[in-house]
C-alpha cells in the first residue's frame, strides 16, 4: 500500500502516466535495473531497447533487480532491437555508455519525437552538450552515484549504497518518474543544479581510469600510497578547473571535496583508519573502465579524465596528470599491454606535473 505521501505524488502526476510508454535505451546494468523498478508502475509501459543477446535472455529468465531494502522485477519485458520503436515513447532514459552516443544519435534524431524528453545518465561531462547540439527534444542529466552488476541471467543488483540523483523540474514526466522511483526504488534525490552533480560525480570517476592502468582490484589499489598520490593530483585539476568555471561540483561523500586529495596523500596506515567508509568494497570489484579493456571496447576516458583536458585548455588550467593518465588509457585500448608498477605509474603520470 503506497505512503500518503506516495498518494498525492501520485495523484499529482496521474496524468502524466495515463498511456505514458518510457524507452530505455541502451539495456545494460543501469539500464535494466532502472527499468524494472519502472516496470513496477502499472500505469507505464517500459520498452527496453538493446542488444539481441540480453533480449533472449530476458524472454527466458525475465527481469530483476536488488537494492539496499527491495527488489523490483517484471516477467515479460518489452525488448526491441531496433529503434523503430521508439516513435511510441513519452519519455526516454538513455543509458547506453557515452562511447555509444555518437553513433546513436542520428537514429534517436529518426525515431523520438521532439516533444519526448531525453534523459541522459551517462557517467562523464559533454555528453549533454553533444545531445542538445543534435536533438531537437529538451535534454535532461540524471546521475547514478551507485554501482549496478549484472549478477545472474536477468538479474541487476545495486551493490554500492546511494540514491538516484534526478533533475528537478516542472515537467510532470519527469517528476512521476521520480516519484516512481521513490516509491519503488531505493530512492531518489531532486537536485536543482545537475551541472554540480555532474561534476561532483567526475571528481570520483576521475579514478576509473587508475584503476584499469594499475590493474589491480579498487581496494588494493587504494591502498597504494603510490597511485592515491597520483588520483590525488588528478582532482586536484579537476578542483582548479572548476574553480575557474566558477561551479561548485557536489560532494558526493562525507567529506568536502577540497579534502579528498589531503585524505588520499596520507600515509596508508592513517588512510585505512580515516577511509573505511570509503573501503568498504567487494575484495574484487574493479572499475568498469578496467572491464572495457578486458573487453577489447573503447573506454568513456575522454568523457572523464578528457572532460579535464579539454576544459583545462579552455579554462587555461595546467592539467599535466590527466592528461598524462589519458594518453596511458589510449595505449591500452589499442591493445598495449602496460605492466607498471604503482610505484612506476606514479614516477610516470607525475613526471610532469
Ligand atoms: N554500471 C554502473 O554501475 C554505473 C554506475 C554509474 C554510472 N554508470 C554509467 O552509466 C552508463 C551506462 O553504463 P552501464 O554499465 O549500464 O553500461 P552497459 O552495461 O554496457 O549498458 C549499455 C548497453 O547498451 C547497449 N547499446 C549500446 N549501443 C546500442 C545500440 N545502438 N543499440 C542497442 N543497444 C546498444 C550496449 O551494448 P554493447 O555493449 O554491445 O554496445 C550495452 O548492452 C555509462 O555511462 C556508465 O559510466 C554506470
Amino acid at each position: 500500500m503506497p505512503s500518503k505521501s506516495g498518494l498525492e505524488i501520485q495523484s499529482q502526476y496521474r496524468s502524466a502516466a495515463i498511456h505514458s510508454t518510457v524507452g530505455i535505451v541502451g539495456a545494460g546494468s543501469i539500464g535494466c535495473f532502472l527499468g524494472a523498478i519502472l516496470a513496477q508502475d502499472k500505469s507505464l509501459s517500459v520498452q527496453f531497447f538493446g542488444r539481441e543477446a540480453l533480449g533472449l535472455e530476458l524472454a527466458a529468465y525475465g527481469l530483476s533487480a536488488a537494492f539496499p531494502g527491495g527488489n523490483a522485477s517484471a516477467i515479460a519485458p518489452a525488448f526491441y532491437t531496433s529503434m523503430v520503436s521508439l516513435i511510441d515513447c513519452d519519455v526516454i532514459l538513455l543509458t547506453v555508455k557515452a562511447t555509444s552516443l555518437p553513433h546513436l544519435i542520428p537514429q534517436l534524431k529518426k525515431f523520438i519525437r521532439p516533444d519526448v524528453p531525453v534523459i541522459a545518465l551517462q557517467n562523464g561531462i559533454g555528453v549533454d552538450t553533444m545531445l542538445s547540439a543534435s536533438l531537437n527534444n529538451p535534454v535532461y542529466r540524471a546521475v547514478v552515484p551507485f554501482n549496478v552488476v549484472k549478477t545472474g541471467p536477468g538479474h541487476f543488483q545495486q551493490t554500492s549504497a546511494g540514491q538516484l540523483l534526478w533533475p528537478q523540474s516542472n515537467d510532470n514526466r519527469l517528476s512521476y518518474l521520480a516519484a516512481i522511483f521513490r516509491q519503488h526504488g531505493s530512492g531518489v534525490q531532486l537536485c536543482a543544479d545537475m551541472r554540480a552533480v555532474e561534476y561532483g560525480k567526475l571528481l570520483l570517476n576521475l579514478n576509473n581510469a587508475l584503476n584499469a592502468l594499475s590493474g589491480l582490484p579498487l581496494k588494493q589499489q587504494l591502498l597504494q600510497q603510490d597511485i592515491r598520490l597520483v588520483l590525488a593530483a588528478a582532482m586536484q585539476e579537476w578542483l582548479m578547473v572548476c574553480k575557474t568555471l566558477q561551479i561548485k561540483p557536489q560532494a558526493m561523500t562525507a567529506l568536502p571535496n577540497e579534502l579528498l586529495p589531503w585524505l588520499l596523500r596520507l600515509p596508508t596506515w592513517l588512510f585505512r583508519v580515516l577511509a573505511r567508509q570509503m573501503l568498504l568494497i567487494d575484495e574484487a570489484a574493479r572499475s568498469s573502465m578496467w572491464d572495457d579493456i578486458q573487453a577489447g571496447r573503447r573506454t568513456e576516458v575522454m568523457y572523464l579524465n578528457g572532460a579535464v583536458v579539454r576544459l583545462g585548455i579552455e579554462t587555461g588550467v595546467p592539467t599535466p596528470v590527466n592528461s598524462a593518465i589519458v594518453e596511458l588509457v589510449k595505449h591500452l585500448e589499442q591493445g598495449e599491454a602496460i605492466h607498471l608498477s604503482p610505484q612506476q605509474l606514479r614516477q610516470q603520470l607525475l613526471a610532469s606535473a
